[in-house]
């Protein structure tokens, strides 16, 4: 089997973990400010993250290869909801860019499921991408007034 497909599942995994903690994260410091709605969501995404991490272990190990448990980054804290999306349009920018070619090699490599597993990844990063920058607009367009609307 393919250590270039194991380096990039491993790579996508150590991505994963960054999101998880950086979700996990703004969860407890949103559930802290009151933010119940915004936090709620989080941590649904966050365990998302959490999926993906583990089909990518899976996926490694089958490969017979060594699935990582480090994070590729370190979660920021004490930010403000405005910063926060920005850190996570960030996270979910990279993730995609990495799957989208991460799925071109792996078929490259002759490993359709790796490259199928990718793709399946690339469907929920999508919608996290999308879900952050609507809430990044619709902030920016009504401030205090959604803000108020993220509370409970
Ligand atoms: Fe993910
Ligand atoms: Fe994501």
């Amino acid at each position: 089997m393919s250590k270039k497909v194991i380096d990039l599942l491993n790579a996508g995994r150590a991505r994963e973990l960054a999101a998880i903690s950086q979700y996990m994260t703004q969860h407890y410091e949103l559930e802290d400010k009151d933010f119940g709605k915004l936090a709620k969501k989080m941590k649904e995404i966050g365990i998302q993250e959490m999926k993906h991490a583990e089909a990518l272990a899976e996926r490694i190990l089958f490969l017979k290869g060594e699935p990582t448990t480090k994070p590729d980054a370190v979660a920021v804290k004490g930010q403000e909801i405005a910063e926060m999306l920005k850190t996570n349009i960030a996270l979910e920018t990279q993730a995609i860019k990495m799957y989208n070619e991460a799925a071109v090699i792996c078929a490259a490599e002759k490993d359709q499921i790796s490259k199928q597993l990718f793709e399946k990844l690339l469907v929920e990063e999508e919608e996290h991408l999308n879900f952050f920058e609507n809430t990044k607009d619709h902030l920016a367009k009504l401030g205090d007034v959604y803000l108020v609307g993220l509370t409970g």
